[in-house]
């Protein structure tokens, strides 16, 4: 945790959800509603074909709703794409770019997601950046040389800690079951916190650094107990209610 940050625990569907899935939608959005939500924010992105009836869910909830991606464009011929003006049209609050399945499925550059980052700030949305050594990439001792490239190049100039959330998701941590240790976790948490700093000064100070990739209800407490983790961005266990809310909950521990 970060002093004086509000925490953020994210829940990426990704390409995961149907109407049938807005139960649990329902359910988290309901779960969220307790004094807790004063102090950690709860955001869910659903796939985009959900996010208009979801924000309609959320009406008396503090849950949010994001998207996974956007167009770096407002409007135009781009088949099958997003936009940032889109997503806040159905009420949606972020959009998470940089993704390194987007990455990888769709050979996104720091260049492109910088670009969709702006775009989500022109929107009116808060950009979730996210950054991730490989496990090759790992092995070679490259893992903070990698995350000072990714932050340089895809987190724009004009970044504020109210319009940018960064995740920190090791790419081989995702959907694997693995996690870092957590002195790795701490290591890279801070690393990148001098960055930022160095950066955007006291905005790089707040600005929240989520990590990702196979947080569970078992580990969650460790990993959000570390310096400078404000959060979690969640694949496979956002999409279960009773698994996200858990994960929800480890903070009524560490900030009691
Ligand atoms: P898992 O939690 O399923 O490992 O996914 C992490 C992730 O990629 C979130 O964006």
């Amino acid at each position: 945790m970060t002093p004086n940050v509000r925490p953020l625990v994210a829940g990426n569907w990704k390409m995961n959800g149907t109407r049938a899935s807005l139960d649990q939608i329902k359910a988290i959005a309901e779960g969220v509603k307790t004094p807790l939500s004063e102090k950690v924010e709860a955001l869910i992105c659903p796939p985009a074909t959900l996010l208009y009836v979801a924000t309609a869910l959320c009406d008396d909830s503090p849950l949010l709703i994001g998207a996974q991606d956007c167009h770096q464009n407002k409007s135009g011929p781009h088949t099958g794409d997003i936009s940032g003006e889109m997503i806040a049209d159905c009420f949606g609050t972020h959009v998470i770019v940089g993704h390194s399945e987007r990455r990888t499925d769709h050979a996104e550059t720091d260049h492109l997601v910088r670009a969709k980052a702006e775009a989500a700030y022109e929107a009116g949305l808060t950009a979730i950046i996210c950054v991730g050594e490989t496990a090759d990439e790992r092995r070679a001792g490259q893992t903070l040389d990698i995350l000072k490239r990714q932050l340089s190049s895809s987190v724009p100039a004009s970044a504020t800690a109210a319009s940018t959330v960064i995740a920190y998701e090791p790419v081989w941590a995702i959907g694997t079951g693995v996690t870092p240790t957590l002195e790795d976790v701490e290591k890279a948490h801070a690393f990148m916190r001098a960055e930022l700093v160095s950066r955007f000064g006291s905005d790089g100070r707040k600005m929240r650094i989520l990590y990702g990739g196979s947080v569970k209800p078992s580990n969650a407490g460790e990993l959000m107990g570390i310096d400078n983790v404000d959060g979690a961005l969640i694949g496979g266990a956002s999409l279960k209610a009773s698994d996200f809310l858990a994960i929800y909950r480890v903070y009524e521990q560490l900030l009691a």
